[in-house]
């Protein structure tokens, strides 16, 4: 857990204009920055950033958000990721809540890092300005169909044969961080005494592994001729993790924007050929299994994933593993499918034999999640014996245990119930899948609560729009809100509460990135606010307290009805009536020191 004050202070360092500047073009208009919008297609620009709000958003597809969310959006990061990365660009350390690392540490960590991605770009930059002299490298690309364009969108690069040629790239190559970037090797003899150091690659084509913000972290690199192994590749390095990581995706991420999927393959090749055919919407997973993380890191940047597999026995093996990967994910707005190339084929020689039209056939016949997943279960047994049936039954348990609660689930269900000859409900029971597991887990539904309206909506408004009002508002205030009801006032007070806590420079970015990552409920109102122009901060406070006082003069007013209404003696509604009377002088009182104050 980042701290919210933390997050605050992040939101008022870092300026919106150069975050989003770095990727969209901006061009001053008025109070705001214009420019054509990242998130959808568009000719003329409806895409705006507000300096004063430190907020994006765009008219035409509603996009909205904070400098942190821009970089959620737009790189596909997760959250600490993105605060972690905007918090380096303005030399901020990101601290963590049971944090055991001294500061100084963290600092040293830090400057490590950036001197790993330094020694990282100075790699990539050496393979690829030896590819340009390598005569049997650049063949070698092109008897694989590729051309130099293609080969320059993914930066690849040759690593010379010969022991030791960083040695003329790096000022020293003894430097602790090429081995803990993995570009060298040290040898060290039995006695754990000489030590040798050499380049771990030599005499490979070499493609970079970008990271979504497009820093290398890694190589793969091929050997040209037979060989083993085909394939080397960095080890695991603090830059570099491979079940996080996907090849091309830095590369394809604006691609898989405009196509609206993305496709999975399997291999470096796999990605460039397709690049080169006219689906530069492919990754790859780096020679390992995909994983939940791979599916969560896909799913953040389009709604449908395809994933593309060998059609021989490991390829297939692999299908099932990405199945596996992919169900805590499913959800009724996402669409997985699975695409089967024949045995001898994956997807770089298929659209090299049979051209692109009939792969683009293959990814629209590509078999859904559901499908496959049924396919799996009953592939070996047999269906006309209770045996083979009670097996599938089985074997597709922990599959459907592993998938939320969804209308997708329901329909494997009775695709399942179907196929082995039970009733719906007879598996959910026998799965104990009546526990809608997704529902226990999450928060409640806040966004069931009905949308404040009138002067709640207005109060509500203010204050995401200038958290600072919060601190404004005083105990007889606070007292007013149950006024709108329980719920509402609930409402009000966690509001109020979110607010305080980003102290008194909490800005409307803040709060908003806050009840983003609570939920949906407040989206309306803060697109709304981020639509709007700037409002004066000591007017809306006027505002507010004149909107405080109209709630409990209404409520005295109510309750002065209801007493007369009671049937009380007289002397009974007496002592309250000169109470409530008071209130009313007393709240008449302030509304004129205010006007007056004016
Ligand atoms: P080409 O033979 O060049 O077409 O490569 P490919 O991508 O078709 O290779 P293959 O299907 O054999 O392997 C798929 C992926 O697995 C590769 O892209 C690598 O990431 C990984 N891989 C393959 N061979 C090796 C290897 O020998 N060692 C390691 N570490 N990874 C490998
Ligand atoms: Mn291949």
């Amino acid at each position: 857990m980042i701290p919210q004050s933390f997050i605050s202070d992040l939101l008022n360092r870092v300026d919106i204009v150069d975050v989003v500047g770095r990727y969209v073009q901006l061009k001053k208009g008025g109070a705001n920055f214009m420019g054509l919008c990242p998130f959808h297609n568009e000719k003329s620009p409806s895409f705006t950033v507000s300096p004063t709000k430190q907020f994006y958003h765009c008219f035409g597809c509603g996009a909205h958000g904070t400098s942190i969310g821009f970089m959620i959006e737009y790189s596909g990061m997760g959250f600490v990721d993105a605060v972690k990365e905007l918090a380096q660009n303005c030399g901020m350390v990101v601290p963590e809540q049971d944090d055991k690392i001294p500061p100084a540490q963290r600092a040293q960590m830090q400057a490590q890092s950036m001197a790993l991605s330094e020694a990282m770009n100075l790699a990539a930059d050496y393979y690829k300005s030896q590819l340009r002299s390598a005569p049997n490298a650049i063949g070698y690309l092109k008897s694989r169909g590729l051309t130099g364009e293609i080969a320059a969108r993914f930066a690849l690069g040759f690593a010379p044969n010969g022991w030791d040629n960083l040695r003329s790239v790096f000022p020293n190559y003894e430097a602790l961080a090429l081995v803990e970037a993995g570009l060298v090797i040290d040898r060290v003899d039995e006695e754990g005494n000489h030590r040798k150091r050499y380049d771990r690659f030599r005499e490979r084509v070499m493609f970079p592994i970008r990271n979504t913000k497009g820093q290398v972290i890694a190589f793969g690199g091929r050997i040209m001729e037979q060989g083993e192994p085909k394939y080397l590749n960095s080890p695991e390095t603090p830059l570099f993790s491979k079940g996080h990581e996907l090849y091309g995706l830095f590369e394809a991420r604006q691609a898989i924007r405009d196509a609206g999927y993305v496709l999975v393959t399997e291999g470096y090749m796999d990605v460039v050929a397709l690049a080169q055919m006219g689906f530069p919407q492919s990754v790859a997973t780096l020679g390992t299994a995909c994983t939940s993380t791979h599916v969560q890191k896909l799913l953040r940047q389009t709604d449908t994933v395809i994933f593309s597999f060998d059609g021989d026995k490991a390829g297939r093996r692999a299908a099932q593993r990405a199945l596996e990967a992919c169900l805590p994910h499913v959800s009724d707005n996402k669409t997985i499918k699975f695409l089967f190339l024949p045995a001898e084929h994956d997807p770089d020689s298929y659209i090299r034999e049979y051209g692109a039209p009939a792969f683009e056939q293959q990814v629209h016949e590509a078999m859904p999640l559901s499908q496959f997943l049924l396919r799996v279960v009953s592939a070996e047994h047999d269906l006309s014996e209770p045996e083979g049936r009670a097996r599938v039954q089985f074997e597709a348990k922990p599959l459907l245990q592993a998938m939320t609660p969804s209308a997708l689930r329901l329909q494997i269900v009775r695709g399942l119930a179907t196929m082995t000859q039970s009733s719906p409900g007879e598996i959910e029971q026998l799965y104990e899948l009546s526990k809608p597991v997704a529902e226990v887990r999450r928060a409640p539904q806040r966004s069931s609560r009905p949308q404040p309206v009138g002067l709640e909506l207005q109060i509500v408004r203010h204050l995401v729009a200038h958290p600072p009002l919060a601190f404004t508002i005083d105990e007889a205030g606070l007292g007013a809100f149950t006024n709108f009801g329980e719920e509402a006032a609930e409402r009000l007070y966690q509001l109020i509460a979110a607010a305080i806590a980003l102290g008194p420079q909490g800005s409307f970015a803040a709060l908003a990135q806050h009840l983003k990552e609570q939920g949906s409920e407040y989206d309306g109102i803060i697109s709304e606010i981020a639509a709007e122009p700037e409002s004066d901060f000591d007017a809306i406070k006027t505002y507010l307290s004149s909107a405080i006082r109209q709630i409990r003069t209404d409520a005295l007013k109510a309750e002065l009805a209801q007493l007369f209404a009671s049937g009380l003696s007289s002397s009974e509604i007496g002592v309250r009536y000169r109470e409530i009377t008071a209130m009313q002088d007393q709240l008449l009182r302030e509304a004129e020191a205010e006007l007056s104050a004016r």
